[in-house]
């Protein structure tokens, strides 16, 4: 077995790679002066199972064709195997047409990367479970809701918890962890009137008194968080805190976290955070290192991937 890792999220990579006793396989992945990308592959890995760890975060675009030009490079090394380790798999949200002669960019993206000579896929909390069905590949999807609600049962100890989706969109996961952590269930009911802007109309479930958790894979522009935060505070919450997989926090995120509701932000480190964010007092992160590792050691091992979801505390963080 081998582990590479594009540039996108490093650290992520040498700290799985710590989880399994082992150090990254040495490439050089590096820009020519007009920006074209070149990937050498330093060690052999003729005949060996390769996993490539990218997160295709921003910048998306680069992050994606580093991807695949370390795909080219490892299938004409003749690896035997390239598993695509998506700790974030960018483009995810355009999972269906929202309208006329619009694209299905997640299938775009996951045909190119077929394409290019993938083998297999392994992916942390896809926006979709139907995204699986993109990849004509086999596709192993894990969560990250035991390390999450770990977290949750460690620094939330109290019997008074909420989980509550930020959106309708968001109840089944939201549902989830509620169960997984033996607690209520609420819901806000968003409508959103155009892309970029969302509006808090009712929420559904009893928050008076109590203390909140939201829960939603992606926190983008944190308009999402930020205005379901502000109406849960108005319907009389006791605190509300949240959890999110993915940290994209782009463009208004960071002000708007810090001038919200929000006692707390806790995201998974599957994005590399910027500079600017670690400086933000209400954001944490928890590391997935150790539940993606296993479960990629489990596919390398051909081993049961699915019992690692069976039990909260399947893995020791
Ligand atoms: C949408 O369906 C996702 O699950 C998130 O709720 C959304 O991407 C969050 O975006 P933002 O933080 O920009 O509101």
């Amino acid at each position: 077995m081998k582990l590479l890792s594009g540039n996108s999220n490093l650290p992520l990579a040498q700290e799985m790679a710590g989880y399994l006793g082992t150090t990254l396989a040495n490439a050089n992945i590096k820009r020519f002066s007009d920006m074209e990308i070149f990937v050498e592959i330093l060690d052999n890995v003729r005949g060996q199972d390769v996993f490539f760890i990218q997160s295709t975060s921003y910048p998306a675009n680069d992050n994606i064709m580093e991807m695949l030009i370390a795909i080219d490079a490892l299938k004409r090394a003749s690896a035997k195997r390239i598993t695509c380790v998506f700790p974030y798999f960018g483009y995810a949200r355009q999972d269906r047409k929202p309208g006329p002669r619009t694209p299905i960019s997640a299938k775009l993206v996951a045909n190119i990367i077929t394409k290019a000579g993938a083998d297999r896929v392994l992916a942390l909390d896809l926006h979709a479970g139907q995204i699986q069905g993109f990849f004509d590949i086999p596709l192993d999807h894990v969560y990250a809701s035991p390390a999450i609600a770990e977290d949750i049962l460690e620094h939330y100890p109290n019997k008074n918890l909420v989980i509550v989706s930020p959106d309708v969109g968001g109840v089944v996961r939201a549902r989830a962890l509620a169960k997984r952590i033996d607690a209520d269930l609420a819901i806000v009911d968003k409508r959103r009137e155009r892309a970029g802007i969302s509006e808090v109309l009712n929420i559904i479930g009893e928050v008076e008194g109590r203390d909140c958790i939201l829960f939603d894979d992606i926190i983008d522009s944190a308009g999402t968080m930020c205005n379901a935060a502000a109406a849960l505070a108005k319907g009389g919450a006791a605190s509300v805190s949240a959890y999110a997989t993915h940290g994209v926090l782009s463009g208004p995120a960071l002000d708007r976290i810090r001038n919200s509701a929000l006692k707390e932000l806790v995201v998974t480190n599957s994005i590399r955070m910027s500079e600017d964010a670690k400086k933000v007092e209400k954001i944490r992160v928890i590391s997935i290192a150790p539940l993606l590792a296993e479960a990629l050691k489990r596919v390398a091992e051909e081993t049961s991937v699915s019992s690692l979801f069976d039990e909260p505390l399947a893995v020791k963080h």
